[in-house]
């Protein structure tokens, strides 16, 4: 994804020394919204017992609760995968949050061995986001991982 290894190096000079978690999940967010072309929402969903809640975001307001298995969102942590839809209604099950959202990407994020919530980016374009995103926003979703280890 065009500006990945660069938003990566800011991201980690907004939150390293951070010790507060909904502030470095905002931040990181806002950046995701502000630099990332073509992106209509993204934000966190973080696990609360088996369902997800809506986390820090950018964008429209939002579902705030998934069940375990439901949506783009759920299927990612019942996988324990990246989602990579390219067309959101062709995806059973997609949870329509904003009907500008055309195509979606949900990175799990891992601590300990364990999915502790979801990375989700909309995009009203169809097909915004192919396999270069994918690794490039796995790559990101690390630093994530690091700032729910450290600041739980
Ligand atoms: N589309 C998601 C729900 C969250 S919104 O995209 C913000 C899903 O199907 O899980």
């Amino acid at each position: 994804m065009e500006h990945l290894d660069g938003l990566i190096s800011e991201a980690l000079a907004l939150t390293e020394n951070v010790p507060h978690l909904i502030s470095n999940l905002a931040n990181v967010s806002a950046l995701l919204y502000e630099k990332l072309p073509c992106i209509n929402w993204v934000g966190f969903y973080i696990a609360e017992g088996k369902k997800l809640v809506l986390g820090p975001f950018q964008g429209r307001p939002a579902c705030i609760e998934i069940e375990p298995g439901r949506g783009v969102c759920g299927t990612a942590v019942r996988e324990g995968e990246t989602q990579l839809v390219p067309d959101v209604h062709l995806f059973p099950g997609h949870i329509a949050c904003d009907s500008a959202s055309n195509s979606e990407i949900v990175v799990p994020l891992r601590v300990g061995g364990g999915i502790v919530g979801v990375l989700d980016l909309d995009s009203p374009w169809p097909g915004r986001f192919g396999e270069e995103d994918r690794a490039g926003l796995e790559a990101f979703a690390a630093i994530v991982e690091d700032m729910l280890e450290r600041c739980p």
